[in-house]
């Protein structure tokens, strides 16, 4: 897995900064204040930063933007960053100046001094996000072998704050490195096996293999896998950090490691992509990391449907009918529509299993949601205005964009089938809301119910603002604060 930015925190010492090698970071105010370092840079510099500040080009810089000075005279780094930065800066102007620092640093030490400023933690944790790089494949990669080393007022308190932002970083980072790993090297068995090795950090792990999956009567969930030569599988991952008998919230995440759409075949062109098919379930266990590493107070159980989709002699055709494990059976219009497929089979098992108090699926599941939300906001549909209020809150605090989209009966009829119960498609017009529609189908009145289409926000062709270009990992924040905010005991 990608390993986070290594972080040491230590009080600060400006006798430190002429002779530190690789890139030094300070501060400066929107007013044009130099803190404490950037007094003693300024100093060593012979008033660079000074200059700088009273230039017209320092009007320009914004709160959380970095100004670059390549070897810089008097000091032994290459690069002199000068961050822009209020005393009582936000949340969000704190991350967006850490992941400026990030996106520059290239595997060189740094030394961020961050004197009195307050929010240190949330600077790293910036700079620590978008210090990612997927280099697993790439012969050359650089070596990261330095960290970043982080001189403030309060060591302790800083290191400390950062400790549960350091578990959200790790759990994105597994996100990420699911979504954008490719899907000969991601098969369902090491996907499976990845999840596995979560056991160490206190995690209960079950995979349900072919036979079990069979027994369940999860046949819309099969009828997906069986043109691969992977084997579908189901793993239930279980975070029992709460109350003895508190009922848990249920996570679960659409995992097709690769969606060729089967026999109704997509078109060649950006067929790639479908790597990140496997997005909802990469959320749900990049979640699932991060509560487990910060040790949430929270019973929160994780459950995806691996399976591949691929056209074979033994593929499911068009036109086919299967039926559920909740009894319903459907008629398989379009075997690209496969992801509702998957998920409704899991969230029936985790409905009947659990009970949940809560049920959230994620799932990479239309193209449509996409031609609506674009890759800004993931839809967001539910049969819950509280929990669902209490979802878009969580979003909105870490700005990972999500907007409510409706349900309604007129949708569902849509799905209407001549020879089964539903139809796996409702046509073209609304095809995220029907896709929607499906899936509440196959949810208990009495379960509160959120679905994410993530399918425009999972993984982008350019960089954001914590992360570069390809997978996001959006949504482990959110999740995360929701549990925070919701169900934490204390
Ligand atoms: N995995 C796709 C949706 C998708 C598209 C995700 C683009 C990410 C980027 C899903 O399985 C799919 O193929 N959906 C179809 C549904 C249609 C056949 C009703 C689609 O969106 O075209
Ligand atoms: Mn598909
Ligand atoms: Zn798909």
């Amino acid at each position: 897995m990608t390993d986070l930015t290594p972080v040491t925190f230590t009080a600060t010492d400006l006798d430190a900064l002429a002779g530190h090698e690789g890139r030094v970071a300070v501060i400066v105010t929107p007013e044009g204040k130099l803190e404490q370092s950037a007094r003693r840079v300024n100093r060593l510099t012979k008033g660079a930063i000074q200059r700088f500040v009273d230039s017209a080009a320092f009007e320009k810089v914004k709160a959380g933007q970095v100004t670059t000075f390549d070897w810089p005279v008097g000091l032994a780094a290459e690069s002199l960053d000068v961050i822009c930065l209020a005393r009582n800066h936000s949340v969000e102007d704190a991350r967006k100046a850490g992941a400026a620092l990030g996106k520059l640093r290239g595997g060189k030490a740094a030394l961020l001094a961050a004197d009195g400023a307050r929010r240190v933690a949330e600077i790293v944790f910036g700079l620590v996000m978008r210090d990612y790089d997927f280099s697993a494949h790439k012969t050359d990669a650089e070596v990261k072998d330095t960290g970043v080393l982080v001189m403030c007022s309060k060591p302790e308190d800083a290191e400390e704050a950062a400790g549960p932002l350091m578990a959200i970083a790790d759990g994105t980072f597994m996100t990420r490195d699911l979504v954008n790993e490719p899907a000969n090297v991601l098969t369902t068995t090491e996907f499976a096996n990845r999840l596995t090795d979560m056991k160490d950090l206190g995690l209960e792990v079950e995979v349900l293999e072919e036979a079990d999956l069979e027994r369940l009567g999860m046949r819309t969930l099969l009828s997906v896998g069986q043109g691969s030569d992977s084997p579908s599988k189901v793993v239930v991952m279980q975070w029992k950090g709460g109350a003895k008998d508190a009922a848990p919230l249920a996570l679960v995440g659409k995992g097709v490691v690769f969606d060729t759409g089967g026999i109704s075949l997509k078109p060649a062109a950006g067929m790639e992509d479908m790597t990140m098919d496997m997005g909802g379930a990469g959320v749900v266990a990049g979640t699932m990391r991060a509560l487990a590493k910060r040790k949430a107070k929270a019973n929160v159980v994780g459950l995806v449907g691996l399976v591949e989709n691929m056209p074979s002699g033994n593929a499911t055709r068009p036109g086919d009918v299967v039926t559920s494990m909740k009894g319903d059976t459907v008629e398989i219009i379009n075997t690209d529509a496969e992801g509702r497929l998957v998920l409704c089979d899991v969230m029936w098992y985790a409905q009947e299993r659990f009970e949940p108090a809560g049920m959230i699926d994620l799932a990479t599941l239309t193209g449509a949601i996409i031609i609506g939300l674009g890759h800004e906001n993931a839809g967001v549909f539910s049969n819950n205005d509280d929990f669902c209020n209490a979802f878009l809150k969580a979003a909105d605090k870490e700005h990972e964009g999500a907007w409510r989209m409706p349900l309604g009966k007129a949708y569902d009829d849509l799905l209407k089938s001549r020879i089964a119960d539903m139809k796996n498609i409702g046509g073209r017009p609304a095809g995220s809301v029907t896709a929607a529609q499906f899936l509440q189908r196959f949810v208990k009145a009495e379960t509160p119910w959120i679905h994410l289409d993530i399918a425009g926000v999972a993984s982008v062709k350019s960089a954001t603002a914590l992360a570069p270009a390809g997978a996001t990992g959006w949504g482990v924040m959110a999740l995360s604060r929701l549990v925070a905010d919701s169900y934490e005991t204390e």
